[in-house]
């Protein structure tokens, strides 16, 4: 290969690295920018938990679930302001609360059953994702049994 064109393709992988860069940040500022900065009905998660870390517990529910903010909250579409992340409206939401204590609960014991010296990676950890796999209602059983239809 000549010099000039890998010095080409150089510049166009640094590009395409600073380009993705700033598409995620766009991402992830984009939703901030449309949610509120002050909480008014956190009852599980700390009442000063900073809007950054919200923002990214709450993307983990909604990928954890394979659902959208709306599945828990009021509100539809894409623009988040018009929702109204406060309101207890849907049940899916108090649900969410109880499944947050008890990952919380189980996560407890998972650090008494592998204790952070044993996990280096600290990959023992209970999450949504654990059982959800991405669906609303867990499989129970193999071969597709359990959850029911979403
Ligand atoms: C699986 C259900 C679920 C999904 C999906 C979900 N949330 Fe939440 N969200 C909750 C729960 C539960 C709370 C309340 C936590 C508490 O009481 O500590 C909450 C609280 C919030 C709050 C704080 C509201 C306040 O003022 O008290 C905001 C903002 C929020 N969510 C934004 C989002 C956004 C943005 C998305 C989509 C990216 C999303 N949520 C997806 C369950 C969910
Ligand atoms: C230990 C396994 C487990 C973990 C961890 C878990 N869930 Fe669940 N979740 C379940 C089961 C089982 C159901 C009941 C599914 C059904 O009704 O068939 C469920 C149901 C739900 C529902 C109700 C779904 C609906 O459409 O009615 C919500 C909302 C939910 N989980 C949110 C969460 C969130 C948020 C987390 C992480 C904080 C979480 N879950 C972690 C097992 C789990």
């Amino acid at each position: 290969m000549d010099h000039l064109k890998a010095d080409k393709l150089r510049l166009m992988n640094r590009t395409t690295v600073v380009l993705a860069g700033a598409l995620a940040l766009v991402a992830v500022t984009g939703v901030r920018a449309q949610v509120p900065q002050k909480f008014t009905n956190l009852q599980v998660l700390p009442k000063d938990i900073p809007p950054a870390e919200l923002v990214a517990t709450m993307k983990s529910f909604a990928q954890g679930l394979g659902v959208r903010c709306e599945h828990c909250h009021v509100g539809e579409g894409n623009d988040l302001s018009k929702f109204d992340f406060a309101a207890d409206t849907k049940p899916t939401k108090a649900t969410a609360r109880k499944m947050i204590r008890m990952a919380t609960a189980l996560n407890t014991e998972v650090a008494t059953i592998m204790p952070p010296a044993a996990d280096a990676s600290g990959a023992a950890r209970v999450t949504c994702f654990t059982c959800h796999r991405g669906a609303p209602k867990p499989l129970t059983a193999p071969g597709g049994g359990g959850g029911g239809a979403p």
